[in-house]
């Protein structure tokens, strides 16, 4: 059976789920693949923090170390940032591999290059889990692009956001507390800002937006508002409604994109009301389809490794139609 040589940036929640999954699932995978993934290299900042064992993988601090690797055939990305994640992703593309990518805040700002330059150069990118985690959206879109049009997406794309909201209502727990879980169970970034504050919702938006519409609104004219000003005692009070932190992007007859990114409140007859926890929601509304609804963990180990691992199947799967054809 050949063999797809891989390397993971970032051994966090995300890289650890990727490793995981493709170690639990080998057998699996081979099948459905028919290729064997082999995890040549993990990278990471650190070497001397404490991780799971990864028997015979190479761990290590420098991408040079990853890049001299033979015969690296696909990247698995999930650091943190903009860069030097672009740097290296655009250098892998550069290089002839397949990437992956899980990092939002630089596939938003990067993804219409860096596909570019997949596309120039001949190689796949996935990216399905820069946006609301394990709900195969990316897909959806892409699916739907091919008899239909997209006129406007909405969504619960902040699965921390969700989750404190959630925690206050349910629990009476206070915006700190329900914080501090979301951060025990690797649903919220590293630092925290860009979950409460509504940036890491926006950036997601403007994947979609990017996908659906093959642009981007200019950026500084969406008012961002995150959830970190609500109260306890404002979703306690809140007389049966219950908020939501919601992204919406709509474009109009004449191409005009418009979009909003704010926690709003809703009532029992809103698609969103039952979304609860770490679930993202999204609806596209489309010319001939009309509404679609989808709904899964927006964040976490698995939901986020998940869906890396079904971009890998499906790029294995192109790669195996391309040894057949050449
Ligand atoms: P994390 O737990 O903070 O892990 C980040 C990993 O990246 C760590 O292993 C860190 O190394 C490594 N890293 C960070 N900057 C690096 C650099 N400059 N060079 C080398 N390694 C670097 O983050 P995460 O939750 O796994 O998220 C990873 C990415 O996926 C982020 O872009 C995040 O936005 C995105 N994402 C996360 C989720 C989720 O549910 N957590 C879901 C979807 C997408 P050390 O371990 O040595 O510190
Ligand atoms: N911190 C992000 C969230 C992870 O809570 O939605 C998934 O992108």
């Amino acid at each position: 059976m050949p063999t797809i040589k891989a390397a993971i940036l970032g051994f966090g929640t995300v890289g650890e789920g990727i490793y995981r999954i493709l170690n639990e699932k080998k057998r699996e995978i081979e099948q459905q693949t028919g290729f064997t993934i082999e995890i040549a290299t993990i990278l990471v900042r650190d070497t001397d923090k404490k991780r799971i064992s990864t028997p015979g993988v190479q761990v290590t601090d420098d991408i040079r170390k990853v890049f001299g690797q033979p015969q690296l055939d696909i990247i698995f990305e999930a650091i943190v940032g903009e860069e030097p994640a672009y740097t290296y992703l655009s250098e892998a593309i550069a290089k002839g591999y397949d990437v992956i990518t899980a990092n939002k805040t630089m596939f938003a700002a990067h993804g219409p290059a860096l596909i570019k330059q997949a596309v120039e150069k001949g190689v796949h990118i996935g990216f399905e889990a820069t946006t609301a985690g394990g709900v195969p959206i990316i897909q959806t879109v892409k699916n739907l692009l091919t008899g239909d049009r997209v006129h406007r997406i909405q969504g619960i794309l902040n699965g921390t956001s969700n989750f404190i909201l959630t925690k206050m209502r349910k629990e009476g727990l206070s915006f700190k507390a329900a914080l501090q879980e979301a951060q025990n169970l690797g649903y919220a970034e590293a630092d925290p800002t860009d979950d409460i504050s509504g940036k890491d919702a926006f950036r997601k938006l403007m994947i979609l937006s990017q996908l659906a519409f093959g642009k981007q609104p200019e950026w500084k004219t969406i008012d961002i508002q995150g959830i970190d000003k609500i109260k306890l005692e404002d979703v306690l009070e809140a007389n049966g409604l219950r908020y939501r932190h919601i992204a919406d992007i709509k474009i109009d007859e004449n191409g005009n994109l418009s979009g909003t990114v704010e926690p709003v409140l809703i009532g029992p007859d809103h698609p969103f009301y039952g979304i609860d926890g770490v679930d993202n929601a999204i609806i596209v509304e489309t010319e001939y389809l009309g509404a679609l609804t989808l709904v899964g963990p927006g964040a976490g180990m698995y939901p986020t490794g998940s869906a890396m691992v079904n971009d890998f199947i499906q790029i294995a799967g192109a790669r195996k139609k391309e040894l057949i054809t050449s």
